[in-house]
């Protein structure tokens, strides 16, 4: 049987199956299937207040799932989907209350792997789906990293090494403005330009929304330490480390990374990055990151995943 034939029949049936998409790999299940979501969070041990992104074929399925799809969600919809925003409306009364744990809200993606998208098609409803890894750990970009994390009994599709490697961007939107929840590859520049050009005038914000649960402090995180090394390069960086005694403890076979490459080359690497050296037996991951990023939009999105997969910073 054709992967995606079998991945429908498994849906239907109210399974899980792993599939790819442009960010990371996702853990899905049929947003009709009560059966289906609650594996999800079983699967992944993620806690009921961690509300799931709805996958949807194009905005016209998205407007099913929501109370008030405005001219706002409707611009950003048409220019970045199929694309790695997550767009957070108030949700339809008909919906899961399971999926947006609880809340009044939800998230809504279309995304552009193509595999996704036939999946999505094929099985003729959106499916509900985080990341496809332990609660609070790495997330997956390639097939093999969610049979190692999730077990082998899990069916994921094979849709090759993610485009984009880091979650998508998660932007609430309201009736006067966006909030951006989670920074990504699409920037809140990149939204704030598509409004202007839909005569929007709409004020778009970086918050650390309550109504983000999922979005706690300690994230993203590998099974060896990260440490955060600013403004050095990388022999500056082990000097450092050899010179303190304390650090000298959990670096003494430290892996040392400076992302001096464009952000898109960083966060297609980050989270394989990670993977490589757990299992290269190195003590820590050692990121070598400039606090001049911090005024590019560009790098919001890594320097996020770094701040909440850190263990502990070094200084020049
Ligand atoms: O790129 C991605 O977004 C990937 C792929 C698989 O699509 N998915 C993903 O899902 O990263 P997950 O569950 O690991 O992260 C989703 C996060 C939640 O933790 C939460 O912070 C936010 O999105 N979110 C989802 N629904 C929300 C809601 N209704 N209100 C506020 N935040 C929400
Ligand atoms: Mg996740």
């Amino acid at each position: 049987m054709h992967q995606i034939d079998k991945a429908v029949t498994l849906l239907k049936a109210g399974e899980v199956v792993g599939m790819p998409t442009e960010t990371v790999y996702g853990l899905g299940a049929s947003i009709d299937s009560q059966a289906g979501i609650s594996k999800i969070f079983e699967l992944k041990e993620r806690p009921f207040f961690d509300p799931l992104i709805v996958h949807v074929r194009n905005a016209q399925q998205a407007r099913t799932l929501v109370k008030d799809w405005n001219p706002i969600a409707q611009a950003l919809a048409e220019h970045f989907w199929p694309g790695p925003l997550t767009l957070v409306c108030e949700k339809a009364d008909s919906l899961n209350p399971m999926i947006t744990a609880g809340l009044e809200r939800v998230g809504i993606r279309c995304p552009s792997h193509p595999i996704a998208l036939e999946l999505i098609e094929k099985l003729g409803s959106p499916i509900a789906a985080p990341s496809a890894n332990k609660f609070k750990k790495t997330s997956p970009t390639r097939r093999e990293h969610v049979l190692k994390e999730l077990g082998e009994e899990v069916f994921v599709l094979e849709g090759g090494n993610c485009e984009v490697g880091i979650e998508s961007t998660v932007a609430g939107i309201f009736e006067d403005r966006v909030e951006i929840y989670r920074p990504g590859k699409i920037t809140a520049r990149d939204i704030k330009e598509v409004l202007k050009q839909n005569d929007l005038d709409i004020n778009v914000e970086h918050t650390q929304s309550p109504v983000a649960p999922g979005q706690l402090k300690h994230h993203y995180m590998p099974d060896i330490p990260v440490i955060l090394a600013w403004d050095m390069n990388e022999e500056q960086i082990r000097n450092k480390m050899a010179s303190s005694r304390e650090i000298a403890k959990i670096t003494s076979r430290a892996n040392v990374w400076v992302l001096k490459d464009d952000p898109a080359t960083a966060a297609r690497m980050l989270y394989q990055h990670f993977r490589h050296c757990q299992e290269s037996a190195f003590s820590c991951i050692v990121i070598g990151i400039f606090t001049a990023y911090r005024q590019q939009e560009d790098w919001l999105g890594i320097l996020n995943r770094l701040d909440k997969a850190k263990t502990l910073e070094i200084f020049p």
